[in-house]
């Protein structure tokens, strides 16, 4: 056999971001994870990780992306162990060096979710398994290939599709779907007040894919320039996890807040060609207790979508929460499942 031939192109990757993977292979996860989707509810088994051990670090707080990671390694066969903060001593103890050295040697797979970057690129460096970033506060691909699904879901196609993600433009959502969309062709628009627009070389970098792609790339502060034409109006929570300035961000995004206004300004609102995303958990009410305190402080009942729009006809963050499952499926499958995946 010639020696050049690889059986998977992703065998023993780790996936840190989303430029991780060329956008060949990040549509290729996108259309594996549908498949995985399908398996599931046609009841057939895909066990690709039996007997696997897949550790699950989480530094912040998560539902989503826990419950993928233990559902999906689950269904897989593999055994997912959830390691939370207090339990274990990477960054009090132990570095992350360390770390990832004892857990490389127990583990065939490493989750993270956490603060830096630059932990997950170690644990990817030192362990010496395949490691899945489940967000950073610069990235979150677990959440952008289960996105790209939703929307191929809705619309047959990712190409030449159009999202307007209005809000934190730096974030760590608005970030990899920046770079995501303009990856697979997808026109994307980064709508937010001037000061939170992305770095710019993370705007060069969309720039860059987008060329290939074919995608247009739009950083603005005008909302409706932002939104006229998209079909997914995307949003996220105003604060992240690990940041605590409301009152900041209240005033800079009160105006970006998404509402039925926002969705007729796309001039889709009438038809099947728009749907409305987030990643979830979103702050539509004051049914939380982050939810009574600024309305509390700054008289606020809804912060980046109204209850309207959240219940509407075009909401999409359920479909969206549960592709989270099946595209975290795809990527663990991938990357540790010694499946015949020769080029992509
Ligand atoms: N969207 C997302 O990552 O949700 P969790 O914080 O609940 O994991
Ligand atoms: N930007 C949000 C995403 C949560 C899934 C955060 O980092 O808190």
């Amino acid at each position: 056999m010639d020696k050049n031939f690889k059986q998977n192109v992703f065998q023993g990757r780790s996936i840190l971001a989303e430029t991780d993977l060329t956008p060949a292979e990040l549509n290729y996860l996108v259309d594996f994870g549908l498949h995985l989707k399908q398996l599931k509810k046609d009841n057939i088994p895909h066990k690709y990780l039996e007997g696997k051990n897949i550790a699950l670090l989480f530094e912040k707080a998560s539902t989503r992306t826990r419950s993928s990671f233990v559902t999906a390694s689950i269904e897989l066969g593999a055994h997912p162990d959830y390691q939370g903060k207090d339990d274990i001593h990477l960054g009090t103890k132990e570095s992350v060096e360390d770390t990832a050295k004892v857990l490389g040697r127990m583990y065939d797979g490493i989750e993270f979710r956490g603060f830096k970057q630059s932990v997950v690129e170690g644990l990817a460096k030192y362990s010496g398994v395949p490691v899945w970033n489940g967000l950073t506060d610069e990235w979150h691909p677990t959440q952008t290939i289960p996105d790209l699904m939703t929307v191929k879901e809705n619309f047959g196609t990712l190409k030449g599709k159009t999202l307007a993600f209005m809000g934190d433009g730096r974030n760590n959502v608005a970030h990899s779907l920046m770079i995501g969309c303009a990856m697979v062709g997808m026109n994307v628009r980064i709508v937010a007040p001037k000061e939170l627009f992305p770095a710019q070389d993370q705007i060069d970098l969309a720039n860059e894919y987008a060329k290939k792609s074919g995608a247009d790339v739009m950083v603005t502060d005008d909302i409706d320039q932002g939104v006229k034409g998209a079909n997914v109006i995307y949003t996220d929570v105003w604060v992240s996890m690990g940041e605590d300035n409301w009152e900041e961000r209240v005033n800079l995004l009160k105006p970006y807040q998404v509402n039925m206004d926002v969705m007729k300004k796309t001039g889709n609102a009438d038809g099947d060609d728009l749907i409305f995303m987030h990643c979830l958990p979103a702050f539509h009410d004051t049914n939380t207790e982050y939810g009574q305190n600024v309305q509390a402080k700054y008289g606020i009942h809804e912060m980046e979508v109204t209850d309207e729009v959240f219940n509407s006809r075009y909401a999409r963050q359920f479909d969206e929460a549960e592709n989270r499952k099946h595209g975290i499926k795809a990527m663990m499958a991938a990357t540790l499942g010694n499946l015949f995946i020769p080029e992509v």
